[in-house]
């Protein structure tokens, strides 16, 4: 589904990134693990077209990504790609089933009743049937971060990118989390790439590969 060749990145005279391939396949969980500074976010923001690569190519769907066309990259990010972040960005003037419907309405094309109606599925799915008119700062750490599960789940993407998305979770919700997106991929065939220090996830993902000094070592 999404293929990586050569992706270098350097900030001033700093190399991030010295030549990367990657792949992920549809269904499939691949965790992204290496320590601090290693350069996992870098690649996981130019996996997801947040940044753009000195050198090197990305494509999706077979169809190479044009770093130039920024509308074609937008289309990209909220049409197949979802995001999962440390820190849940959550929006404080909304609710937690209005936050979920906000990149389907910036994608638009869809009545509010029916996005309504789609972000309390995934709601009451991620267990948060009785959360779904709280606002961000009336929910636990955990419930919180399963509201941008549901954000990110919105426009049924094809891919998940999450960074960290349990370094912010005691253990108890980070094995809730793990599970959770094992249920995404059985159920839906979700793919995901995940950045974690969490061993215990990597372990139960699809592969695993290692960052250091670059590049992939294993
Ligand atoms: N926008 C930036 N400008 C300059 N240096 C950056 C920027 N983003 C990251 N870096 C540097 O690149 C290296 C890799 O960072 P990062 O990808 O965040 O690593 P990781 O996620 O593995 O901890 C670090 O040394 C970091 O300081
Ligand atoms: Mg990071």
């Amino acid at each position: 589904m999404l293929q990586a060749k050569g992706i270098q990145k350097n900030y001033g005279t700093l190399e991030v990134l010295k030549g990367i391939d990657f792949s992920v396949a549809e269904g499939e969980i691949v965790t992204i693990i290496g320590k601090s500074g290693a350069g996992k976010s870098t690649f996981l923001h130019i996996l997801g077209t947040l940044d753009i690569p000195d050198r090197g190519e990305l494509s999706f769907e077979g169809k190479k990504v044009d770093f130039s066309n920024e509308s074609a990259l937008s289309s990209l990010r909220n049409e197949k790609l979802g995001f999962i972040f440390q820190f849940h960005h959550l929006l404080n003037e909304f609710t937690a089933w209005e936050n979920v419907c906000i990149p389907a309405m910036i994608r638009g094309g869809e009545k509010m009743d029916n996005l309504k109606s789609k972000a309390e599925e995934y709601l009451s799915y991620l267990g948060l049937q009785d959360r779904m008119n709280h606002k961000p700062n009336a929910l636990s750490g955990g419930e919180a971060q399963r509201v941008a599960i549901a954000r990110a789940l919105m426009n049924q993407p094809k891919l998940i990118l999450a960074d960290e998305p349990t370094g912010n979770l005691d253990k108890v919700n980070s094995e809730e989390m793990h599970k959770l997106f094992i249920k995404l991929r059985d159920d839906f065939g979700q793919s995901f790439v995940i950045v974690t220090h969490n061993l215990e996830l990597a372990a139960l993902s699809d592969r695993t590969i290692r960052m250091e000094d670059g590049y992939i070592i294993s």
